[in-house]
């Protein structure tokens, strides 16, 4: 879970890979750290703390001789983040250093071997045996890329390496085993990065390396070997279309705050090339050739879960496909039924969750087709899966995710949709209803947000120095209970629980006092007079209430919060961002670090 980029070329190499590093901290931020040689010597700089850290070390050294190096942020999975644990780590006699994002899981049992051969360790962490265990290969073949080929075959276990050696410091080798690691192809200059915007200002021309295999750039020249006997591989060259702008916080102060903000173009570029407009109905080219499931597993962590368990609703009511919906690592390791017919979708915003990964691949072991929805382009899971859906939300860069679930919805609303036309079980009126919906929907989006921003900044300051929430919601409002729960905790830090507000009479109830307030999502649909009894089962034990009702609502609880109305489930975009931006303007008032949250990080490489 960190963020690695390698960069070979012309120009001074340093304020390159800090560049990178600064657009890769949203994957892991606990130090950073740089390898370079200059005047033969290899040079490693690494600080504890976000990047600025480095950079204030950096100002005092003259960097500008080197013209490759490699860089990293770190997130750690071995070892407390301290310096001395901080990446590059170098080999025992300081000539290879080497970036790792992954772990190496037979680590312990490889050092003791190296231990015994009378190497000597300064760090806690895995990457220090693998440097010294490349440079133990080298000691018996005499060449890098052999020497690499034979450590990774004995190490188990994800990784994404870039190595450089301060003999010859132009070349640098890196190789991927279900880590990501992408290849830049510049002019006179090649990158190496776990992600495209490291490179982006430089080249929009990408290699997707895949899983076994390994790489050798210097400023001119590239290519891809299989690690395992260096035969050499064919690779193709993509062009990227989206700019580093995309990346960009476009005026706001949060990147949190501008993803919310982009959710009504993000709805529209969703529905893009999807919609036959004129037609009033829905068309998916991407699963045109696939067999409509007899049931459908839905896999996912996070916020992707809660999407999934919103769309599983729309997918049993429009379309008459049964849906579970599980959180990946759980199903991957159950031994979960899977029968010829079925399939199994994944969600992952990055395309890069570890647990997500393997819930997919443990579907492919067993024969079930799956389906990918990911924002991602080129990511793991868009590339392992047999069909891929992109949510087409553009890079999301807060760890808090928000667009990337409106998209996800999204997406799930029109497969729903989509599978009920191809049954036959949709009714007309209910496709005509939704396809009106869908819209209007980002303009009535873009039109309430400014309103919503302000009472969201009201009421988190009035009810921020709660020290506990509970939301609430019911049918589709109870996913979106849960997703407002966990955006307010991870953001905030402020204790928050989402349930079935159904469920608070059997044990939740308990905790309700005057201090401990209720969130609930109560819309006008079929559930809202149930919902209102479990409101007032609140208000009877003096629990405060937060309400986001519809015009007209009969609910005289402390706080209500009227939004707009959007045609039946379409409701729920409109609902989402409120519970959002009450997140974001709590976080923000109470100080908060809202784009890096602590102990998070935006992609979950690791189990
Ligand atoms: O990239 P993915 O959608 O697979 O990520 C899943 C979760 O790690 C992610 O949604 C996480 O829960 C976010 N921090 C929530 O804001």
């Amino acid at each position: 879970m960190c963020g690695i980029i390698g960069y070979a070329g012309h120009r001074p190499a340093v304020p390159v890979i800090i560049e990178g590093l600064r657009r890769l901290e949203y994957r892991g931020y606990d130090s950073a750290g740089v390898a370079f040689v200059q005047n033969k010597e290899l040079n490693i700089v690494r600080a504890e703390g976000k990047l600025a850290n480095l950079e204030t070390k950096l100002e005092s050294i003259n960097v500008t001789m080197a013209t490759s190096g490699i860089g990293h942020t770190r997130w750690a999975t071995h070892g407390v983040p301290v310096e001395r644990n901080a990446h590059p780590h170098c080999c025992q006699d300081g000539s290879l250093a080497i970036i790792h994002n992954g772990i190496i899981e037979n680590y312990q049992q490889l050092k003791a071997e190296l231990l015994e051969k009378g190497y000597e360790f300064r760090s806690e962490t895995d990457t220090e045996v693998c440097a010294n265990l490349i440079a133990e290969c080298l000691r018996s073949t005499g060449s890098l890329d052999t020497a690499i080929s034979m450590a990774l075959q004995r190490a188990e276990g994800a990784y994404a390496i870039v190595v450089c050696d301060s003999r010859n410091p132009g070349t640098l080798y890196a190789a991927r085993q279900s880590s990501p690691l992408v290849m830049g192809i510049g002019q006179g200059e090649n990158f190496l990065a776990s992600d495209i915007p490291a490179f982006l200002p430089y080249t929009r021309d990408v290699v997707f390396l895949e899983d076994g295999e390994m790489v050798r750039i210097d400023a001119n020249s590239w290519s891809v070997m299989n690690v395992k006997d260096l035969s050499p591989v064919e690779k193709q060259v993509h062009h990227i279309t989206w700019d580093v702008q995309a990346a960009q916080k476009g005026g706001y102060k949060h990147f949190m705050l501008k993803e919310i903000f982009e959710q009504p173009r993000v709805i529209s570029d969703c529905l893009t090339g999807r919609m036959d407009w004129k037609q009033r109905t829905v068309t998916l080219p991407e699963l045109e050739q696939a067999a409509i499931p007899s049931r459908l597993h839905i896999v996912a962590c996070g916020t992707s879960f809660h999407a999934g368990l919103w769309g599983k609703q729309l997918l049993e009511q429009w379309a008459g496909v049964p849906v579970s919906v599980e959180i990946a690592s759980e199903f991957r390791y159950r031994q979960p039924i899977m029968q010829q017919g079925e399939a199994v979708l994944v969600i992952s915003q990055s395309g890069e969750t570890a647990d997500t990964l393997a819930g997919l691949r443990l579907a492919k072991e067993q024969g079930l087709p799956v389906i990918g929805l990911c924002n991602v382009v080129g990511s793991s899971i868009a590339r392992e899966a047999d069909t891929v859906v992109y949510t087409q939300a553009g890079p999301e860069i807060s760890v808090a995710s928000t667009k990337a679930m409106t998209s996800q919805m999204t997406a799930l609303a029109l497969l729903a949709l989509y599978w009920g036309i191809r049954k036959g079980v949709l009714p007309d009126e209910t496709r005509r209803a939704a396809v009106d919906g869908l819209e209007k929907l980002p303009g009535q989006l873009e039109s309430e947000l400014p309103r919503m921003r302000e009472e969201a900044k009201r009421l988190a300051r009035e009810y921020s120095s709660a020290r506990s929430f509970f939301f609430l919601g019911r049918g589709l409002s109870y996913p979106l209970a849960l997703e407002g729960a966990l955006k307010l905790k991870e953001i905030s830090y402020i204790h928050a629980e989402g349930y079935a507000a159904g469920e608070m009479k059997h044990g939740p109830i308990a905790l309700i006092d005057p201090e401990f307030p209720t969130f609930a999502v109560a819309p006008a649909d079929d559930l809202y007079p149930k919902v209102k009894s479990n409101l007032q089962e609140v208000q009877a034990r003096s629990g405060r209430i937060i309400a986001l009702v519809h015009p007209g609502a009969d609910l005289a609880v402390d706080s209500p919060w009227v939004m707009a109305e959007a045609w039946g489930p379409l409701s729920s975009f409109l609902a989402l961002p409120a519970l959002q931006l009450f997140s974001y303007e709590a976080a923000d008032y109470l100080g908060k670090d809202v784009d890096q949250p602590r102990n998070l990080a935006k992609s979950v490489t690791v189990e």
